[in-house]
């Protein structure tokens, strides 16, 4: 039985208009929350959720960044119970993909070390972060969102269609609330809807999980203002010349790549999909060092996906992914 109106919860955060959009654009972004909202307590939702919902709100303050772990709860000691719950309610959240974080001193190291891809974006990319209205598109456990803050922006938006995620932040909010902060059940499709509201969008990890990546390219540039700034990181391949790798029915084990691009192709996709003052800042394989198995996380990673004798190629024999990161600009 669900014991928290998750759709409420959700809702509530919008309750207070903070977008200011157009009249016709905020009563489509309206229905499609409300739409999306009633999903969130379904019932095979509960495994995110069972043990949060016996957590009390511990603080709504008490956040901060320690070499790259985001850490809720440092300065309290729960007690075992509350340790115990509060332990159920980090496992039940499996498999963690993104971190590091760390939870009233339970450390949850993730899949991937995005504290490194996080690094990497701000020393390439160099977003000016302060004072805009960014877009954290696919933003997964929200783990960027909570380094965003450290650059004060005055709003961060995380889409995500995926509901396991908002089951993330409601547990970050037993911790800690920040008015800058929203969580949109939103895919990048569906980002149109606002019509031109942010300064800055993070595009990382998604475009290759696309199955129409120009129409989610065009979408976004829909949903930026003029000269905004798209940061961009992606799977692609090597090579030189300007073709997309379209992968058979699995790439790296699993069915949800499709088109992954030279650094060529990338920049064209860009520049015909509504931006312009492309860069592509750099191209890099992945190590294990950012992407392996942990204990908080249940299924294969990076080293079950790549050749035993040739980490150069994925298991089916494709050329192994490169990541790319790469920075444009909305078309004026
Ligand atoms: C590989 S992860 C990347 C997460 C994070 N942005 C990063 O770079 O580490 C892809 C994310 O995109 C989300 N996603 C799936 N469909 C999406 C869509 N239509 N629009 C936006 N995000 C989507 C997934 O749920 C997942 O969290």
């Amino acid at each position: 039985m669900v014991s928290v109106d998750f759709s409420r919860e959700y809702l509530d955060q919008w309750a207070e208009d903070r977008l200011s959009l157009p009249r016709e654009n905020a009563e489509k972004v309206a229905a499609l929350r409300e739409s999306m909202s009633s999903q969130l307590n379904r019932p095979y939702n509960r495994r995110w959720w069972r043990n949060a919902v016996r957590l009390p709100v511990f603080s709504t303050d008490d956040f901060g960044i320690r070499d790259g772990v985001v850490c809720f709860g440092e300065d309290l000691s729960p007690d075992p119970g509350e340790k115990r719950v509060l332990r159920g309610a980090l496992e039940d959240l499996k498999s963690w993909r993104k971190g590091p974080f760390s939870y009233a001193g339970i450390e949850v190291d993730a899949e991937w070390r995005s504290d490194i891809k996080w690094r990497r974006v701000m020393e390439l990319a160099n977003p000016d972060i302060r004072g805009c209205r960014v877009a954290d598109v696919g933003c997964n456990n929200l783990y960027y969102m909570y380094r965003m803050l450290e650059h004060d922006p005055s709003l961060v938006i995380g889409c995500e269609p995926v509901e396991r995620y908002f089951f993330y932040y409601y547990l970050n909010r037993k911790f800690y609330r920040d008015r800058r902060l929203a969580f949109e059940l939103f895919g990048v499709d569906d980002l149109a809807l606002y019509g031109p509201f942010f300064d800055l969008v993070f595009f990382m990890g998604v475009l290759y999980h696309r199955r129409h990546p120009l129409m989610a390219l065009e979408n976004l540039a829909a949903a930026m203002q003029p000269g905004a700034h798209l940061v961009i990181e992606t799977a692609g391949i090597p090579g030189g010349d300007e073709s997309c790798l379209f992968p058979g029915k699995r790439y790296m084990k699993a069915p949800g790549w499709w088109f992954l691009p030279t650094v060529k192709a990338l920049k064209n996709m860009l520049e015909r999909s509504g931006f312009e003052k492309v860069r592509i800042h750099e191209a890099f394989s992945m190590t294990h060092t950012e992407q392996r198995k942990t204990e908080w996380v249940d299924t294969q990673s990076l080293e079950s996906f790549l050749d035993p004798e040739d980490p150069g190629r994925t298991v089916e024999g494709y050329p192994a992914p490169l990541r790319i990161y790469a920075s444009a600009y909305r078309r004026l």
